[in-house]
């Protein structure tokens, strides 16, 4: 039909993406307008969510962990590896950086240049498991431990300890957090 209603890109959201993923556990959700760009670099295990407006760009690579909560627009964006491990709960706004650009030596700092003119610095950004991020929060390619706490609108500049709880920009440790029984955290695990 002339006038039919076509959307590109809509093969890479909601369950459309589900089958050009390289691996996609059990009891994943994808919400409908959630989006997948580079999907045969992404790996989704059982039963993490992806909630609407979430846009992940594969990278160089991307794990999420089982469990793992995305909250709505929560995005993985960059040319490096973000690896995300289980039970992580991101608010919403959440925004993981993969990579940045070189300002060395008079160079252009723009996707797409010719070769030579901009030098893209592919990083890993490494969240450990049951870390809690709240909204709107920035996080570099940096290593945060298992268990931290990222408060709402933090810049996260820095690797994070363990079980701390960071908070502003740059983000800074402002508390400690209880880290759950082993005991429920396997029986999260065991769940399906
Ligand atoms: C971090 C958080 C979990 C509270 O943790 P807490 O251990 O109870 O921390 P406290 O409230 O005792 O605050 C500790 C210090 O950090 C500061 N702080 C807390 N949250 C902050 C934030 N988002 N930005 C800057 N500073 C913050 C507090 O003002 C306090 O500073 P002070 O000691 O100088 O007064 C909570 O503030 C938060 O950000 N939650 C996320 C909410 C959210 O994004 N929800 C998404 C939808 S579910």
């Amino acid at each position: 039909m002339d006038n039919e209603l076509t959307i590109e890109g809509v093969e890479f959201m909601g369950n459309n993406v589900r089958n050009k993923l390289k691996y996609c556990g059990e009891g994943v959700k994808i919400n409908a307008l959630a989006k997948i760009a580079k999907p045969e670099v992404v790996e989704l295990a059982d039963n993490c969510r992806l909630g609407d407006f979430s846009f992940i760009f594969g990278g160089k690579g991307v794990k999420i962990g089982k469990h793992t909560d995305f909250q709505p627009h929560t995005r993985i964006w960059g040319g490096g590896t973000c690896i995300i491990g289980d039970r992580v709960s991101t608010g919403p706004g959440t925004t993981f950086l993969t990579a940045t650009y070189s300002h060395e030596g008079g160079k252009i700092m723009v996707d797409g240049m010719e070769e030579g003119e901009a030098e893209e610095q592919g990083g890993l950004c490494e969240i450990g498991h049951d870390v809690y991020i709240g909204a709107n929060s920035v996080i570099m390619p940096v290593k945060v431990g298992e268990g931290a706490v990222i408060a709402a609108c933090s810049f996260v500049t820095h690797n994070l300890k363990p079980w701390g709880i960071y908070a502003g920009n740059p983000a800074k440790r402002v508390g400690w957090r209880e880290k759950p029984s082993d005991e429920k955290l396997k029986e999260i695990d065991s769940r399906k």
